[in-house]
């Protein structure tokens, strides 16, 4: 296994996984509401300080989701994910929470859960997700298929469509009170960092398409709250139209993922003609997109992650 920030010399894979971190963190806290700017994701997580006049909640949450981002990296040391792992980057990512008896914070919900979405009618409707009852036995599911594609490298194409796919059923069995959206995107990712690639990250600014995507597939979903099989979850033109959207939400972590190779080999370029004292910079047969061989061990790595 070859994780996307291997093969870097320490500091250009520190800022790339410092990017991927605030990138990351602050699309998925942006989209559920959260204030602060990705420049004050950045500040407050390299520097440690806060954003003035910024609600703590905010800060919290994008702490909670940054030392998600750590677990996550984590969990590719094990070749399967369980209840247990997924419970405890919950109780990692959903820092803010006050603890009561209904707030149950590393575990499954105790009560049931609504939403409120813009039918195709055009009118609000109410839409409750799968009753307690029915998610242990529903996340038990979701977690063999994930098994199923965490043992197997992916290509591009089947890893954002594994990504779609456990994405979108995670959202829709819904099986905490809270934090469902920032476990989906941290957990889906899992199989798509296992085969080499970096995470995809739902840009801010789709946070409507993105949620519009899911409520309308929802919509073909007969009675969600019954729903005990995850087989009930149809693949259809609305499933597909999702998958279309995360390969192409992908962009922006690629390009970062480009430029720290072209960093790497400006380096490795400068590196060659201070040696040589000559002109030969250049030449050392990396080209964008190949990476040098001098792989770093992933501890170094999460300590910056
Ligand atoms: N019908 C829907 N409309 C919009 N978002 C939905 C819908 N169903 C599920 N979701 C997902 O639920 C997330 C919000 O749920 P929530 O538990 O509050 O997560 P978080 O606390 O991480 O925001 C959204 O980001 C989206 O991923
Ligand atoms: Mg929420």
């Amino acid at each position: 296994m070859s994780l996307f920030y291997e093969g870097f010399d320490p500091d250009i894979q520190s800022i790339l996984l410092s990017q991927i971190r605030n990138l990351w963190t602050h699309s998925s806290t942006a989209i559920e509401g959260n204030s602060l700017t990705l420049g004050d994701t950045a500040f407050v997580l390299e520097e440690g300080l806060t954003v003035s006049g910024k609600p703590l909640r905010d800060h919290q949450e994008v702490y909670g989701h940054a030392k998600g981002v750590e677990l996550v990296y984590r969990f590719l040391d094990s070749d399967t994910l369980n209840e247990k792992d997924i419970f405890a980057l919950h109780r990692v990512v959903l820092t803010e929470a006050v603890m009561d008896i209904f707030q149950t914070v590393g575990r499954w919900k105790n009560e049931p859960n609504f939403t409120n979405y813009i039918g195709s009618d055009g009118r609000q409707h109410w839409r409750q997700f799968p009753v307690p009852e029915n998610i242990p036995c529903l996340m038990r599911q979701w977690l063999n298929r994930f098994n199923a594609a965490y043992i197997q490298p992916q290509d591009m194409e089947s890893a954002a469509k594994i990504y779609a796919d456990l994405h979108l059923d995670f959202v829709t069995i819904h099986p905490f009170f809270d934090g469902n959206g920032r476990m989906a995107r941290l957990l889906a990712n899992l199989p798509v960092l296992r085969s080499g690639f970096p995470p995809i990250v739902i840009p801010t600014e789709a946070r409507n398409e993105y949620k519009i995507s899911i409520s309308s597939y929802q919509e073909t979903i007969d009675f969600l709250e019954g729903v005990k099989d995850i087989e009930n979850f149809p693949i259809n033109p609305e499933r597909n139209y999702f998958r279309v959207l995360c390969a192409h939400y992908w962009k922006p972590t690629i390009d970062l993922l480009d430029e720290a190779k072209r960093m790497q080999h400006l380096k490795e370029s400068g590196r060659i003609s201070e040696d040589k004292g000559n002109d030969q910079g250049g030449q050392d047969g990396l080209s964008k997109g190949t990476l040098p061989e001098n792989n770093i061990g992933r501890k170094g790595a999460r300590k910056n992650g």
